[in-house]
């Protein structure tokens, strides 16, 4: 049993404390946000995570998870403390690095004895010899210590079995000891773990993220071939997946990335590349193809139904991805505001997302379900791949509906069915299914 804080707990943090804890760690978890506090100290979740409830209660209750806003009781026999603060986009696309800073400030102020400080956020390389220096400069008394960094894969939706079950862990350290010690806590999930450097460790996680995020944004552009030439990408990305040189993953084509993380990460490269002189042409294109594919709905939904002043549109789903409620960069947000700066109505509906939505989106009129939503809609869009999108009375929807225009923006339906429906079915970059051969 180590005695482990946490700092930070949002997505990556909150699942970070509960997952060691639920390894058999101690482990305390901060936020400056005292709400947030209060309420985990109640058994209330501040996201949305599935699992995430159950795991938390369960921790509790054995006391190896607690909660404080209070860095000193925080820090009170730690032996490892990991930094999980958000680094969202600066005003030029640069990583914002004030909330990193505090957190090393108040770790540096407040720690009670030797310590290992383990980055996880995101950030810019060369962040954790900036956060060394921080440390040392406030430290108040002379305790040794070390910064790790550790990044985190996880994606929200799967948070908890992607922190459990991990392709592999990084390490950077030029401290060989600290590592091995970083190492050591990591090793119950086994998983390969990679010890190098801070900075190459800080690159692997924004290279990782922009191979990720250029894979989606490659596989739109083929998407349009297809769609130009009449082949289907469901099935092109298929076949391109058995090669084992490119695998099956992250080729579905749709709507684009968005979320808290692929959006400012691609950025912030781009960002750090400019700084050096450098020009990261194909991260540019990755950023430019992606931003198309939100901008192209009211492109398509014109090339479907005419002008859209007065047309009433529906989307189902707003989160940027499915089992999660973060609206943060979603897809949604610039479809919705296309749609409403071309004229029409839109309504949204979201099994979680609405609430933070709503605040988001205030012209956009939120419905109890997929169903009432449809009523009297000229077009549905599929923004989100819900699986209870994939459910749906499809029948039903389309009776509701004023005009049966569907747009299919993650390609859950099968065009046939579709068009059997009755539906005016369009998908993304299935060229054979609207009056191709
Ligand atoms: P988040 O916004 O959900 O949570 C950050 C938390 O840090 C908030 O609760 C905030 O109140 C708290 N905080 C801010 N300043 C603080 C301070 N000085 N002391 C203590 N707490 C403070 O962020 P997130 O999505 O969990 O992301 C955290 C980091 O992890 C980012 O760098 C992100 O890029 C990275 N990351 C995120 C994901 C993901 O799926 N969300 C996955 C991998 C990596
Ligand atoms: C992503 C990475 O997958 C994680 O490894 C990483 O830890 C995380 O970013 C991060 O650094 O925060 P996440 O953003 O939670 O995780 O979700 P993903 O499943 O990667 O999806 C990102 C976006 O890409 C979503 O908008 C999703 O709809 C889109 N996507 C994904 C596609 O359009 N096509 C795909 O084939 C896959």
């Amino acid at each position: 049993m180590k005695r482990i804080t946490v700092i930070g707990v949002g997505y990556v943090g909150l699942v970070t404390a509960a997952c060691f804890a639920d390894l058999g760690n101690r482990v305390v978890a901060l936020d400056v946000n005292e709400a947030r506090i209060e309420g985990l100290k109640q058994g209330i979740m501040p996201i949305y995570e599935p699992g995430l409830e159950e795991l938390v209660r369960r921790n509790v209750k054995a006391e190896r998870l607690s909660f404080t806003t209070s860095y000193a009781e925080a820090l009170q026999g730690a032996e490892f403390a990991f930094i999980a603060v958000g680094t969202p986009s600066g005003v030029n696309g640069e990583a914002d690095l004030q909330y990193v800073a505090a957190a090393a400030r108040a770790i540096a102020e407040n720690m009670s004895g030797p310590l290992i400080i383990i980055n996880k956020s995101t950030v810019p390389i060369g962040t954790g010899d900036w956060v060394a220096d921080i440390v040392q400069r406030h430290q108040k008394h002379p305790y040794p210590f070390s910064v790790v960094s550790c990044p985190e894969f996880l994606r929200e939706g799967t948070a908890i079995s992607d922190f459990m079950n991990p392709y592999r862990v990084v390490v950077g350290s030029l401290d060989r000891e600290a590592a091995e010690k970083v190492a050591q806590l990591h090793l119950p999930l086994r998983a390969p773990i990679v010890i190098t450097d801070l900075r190459t460790a800080e690159m692997i996680k924004y290279a990782s993220n922009a191979f990720l995020a250029t894979k989606i944004s490659f596989i739109n552009e083929i998407a349009d071939i297809c769609e130009a030439y009449g082949a289907d990408v469901k099935e092109v990305a298929a076949g391109m997946g058995y090669d084992k040189r490119i695998g099956p993953y992250f080729l579905d084509a749709g709507l684009g990335w968005g979320g808290s993380c692929f959006p400012k990460d691609v950025k912030a490269l781009a960002y750090m590349a400019q700084e050096k002189g450098l020009t990261p042409r194909i991260l540019q294109s990755v950023m430019e193809v992606n931003y198309r594919r939100r901008k192209d709905v009211v492109r398509v939904l014109q090339e479907m139904l005419g002008d859209l002043r007065g047309k009433v549109i529906g989307l189902l789903g707003l989160a940027f991805k499915p089992n999660t409620d973060d609206m943060r960069e979603a897809p949604s947000i610039d479809i919705a505001e296309g749609l409403l700066a071309a004229g029409a109505e839109v309504r949204a509906y979201d099994p979680v997302a609405m609430p933070g939505a709503q605040a988001l989106l205030p012209a956009v009129k939120m419905y109890p379900d997929p169903y009432q939503m449809a009523q009297g809609c000229d077009a549905l869009v599929v923004v989100t791949e819900w699986n209870e999108f994939k459910q749906l009375d499809l029948e039903r929807l389309r009776q509701l509906m004023r005009l049966p225009v569907l747009l299919d923006g993650r390609n859950i339906y099968q065009p046939q069915l579709m068009h059997q429906l009755g539906f005016i079915y369009r998908g993304i970059g299935r060229g054979n299914t609207h009056g191709g051969s």
